[in-house]
C-alpha cells in the first residue's frame, strides 16, 4: 500500500482536529507522504477555532494542494494513495460527495478514492443533523466511506477538550491501520 493520505479539511466545525491529526502525523507517522487540501470554508474555521493561518496548517504536510487545482495528482486514480479522510466534514461536503459533484478538488479527490474503492474518512459534524443530512451520511456509508464522527466519550474520562480531540484522532488514524498507541477499552467486570 502506498503510504500517501489525502487530507481534506472543510469548512465544518473541528479544526483543532485537522491540526491534531497533521501534527500527529508529522511526529509519529513521518512515512506517511500528507497531501493536504483545504476548503475557503475549512480556511475560515481554522481561523475562527484555532487562531492558526492557511500557511501553518500547510506547514504541517508533505504537499499541499489548493483547493481549486483540480488537475493536481489526487485528481486522478493512477495516483496511489492510502485514502482520504475529510476532518472536519462539512454537509455540504458530504452533499457534494454523496452526489458526486466534483467541483473542487476535496470533492475530486474523495470521488476518486470512491471510484477506486480506496478508504474515505469522513469526520462529518453539524447538531442538530437534519433529515437531509442524515440521507446523506447513510448514504456516504452505503456508499463505502466511513464516518467518524467527532462524537464526546466519557467512559474513557476525559480532562480536557485537547482529550476528546486526541480520541477521536486516534480513532481516525486507525481506520488506515496507524496506530498511536492511544486509549484502549480494558473491559468491565460487570454484566448486565
Ligand atoms: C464558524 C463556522 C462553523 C461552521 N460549522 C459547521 C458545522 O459544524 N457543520 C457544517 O456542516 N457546516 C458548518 N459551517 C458552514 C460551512 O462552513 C458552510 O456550509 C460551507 O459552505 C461549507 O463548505 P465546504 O464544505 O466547501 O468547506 C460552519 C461555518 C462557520 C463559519
Amino acid at each position: 500500500m502506498d503510504k500517501r493520505l489525502i487530507v481534506g479539511v472543510s469548512g465544518a466545525s473541528g479544526a483543532p482536529l485537522a491540526v491534531e491529526l497533521m501534527r500527529q502525523l508529522k511526529a509519529n507517522h513521518p512515512e506517511v507522504e500528507t497531501h493536504l487540501i483545504v476548503t475557503k470554508g475549512g480556511e475560515m474555521t481554522l481561523r475562527q477555532e484555532t487562531g492558526m493561518t492557511l500557511a501553518e496548517l500547510r506547514a504541517l504536510a508533505s504537499v499541499w494542494h489548493d483547493n481549486g487545482s483540480i488537475g493536481a495528482p489526487v485528481a486522478s486514480g493512477s495516483f496511489r494513495t492510502m485514502g482520504m479522510v475529510v476532518v472536519p466534514c462539512s454537509m455540504k461536503t458530504v452533499a457534494g460527495i454523496v452526489s458526486g459533484y466534483s467541483d473542487n478538488l476535496l470533492l475530486r479527490a474523495a470521488d476518486v478514492c470512491m471510484k477506486e474503492r480506496r478508504k474515505l474518512v469522513l469526520a462529518a459534524r453539524e447538531s442538530p443533523l437534519s433529515t437531509v443530512h442524515l440521507r446523506n451520511l447513510y448514504e456516504a456509508s452505503r456508499l463505502g466511506a466511513v464516518i467518524v464522527p467527532p462524537m464526546l466519550t466519557y467512559y474513557d474520562h476525559p480532562a480536557t477538550i485537547e482529550d476528546c480531540t486526541r480520541r477521536t484522532v486516534d480513532r481516525i488514524l486507525a481506520q488506515f491501520g496507524l496506530d498511536n498507541g492511544g486509549y484502549e477499552w480494558e473491559g468491565m467486570d460487570e454484566t448486565v
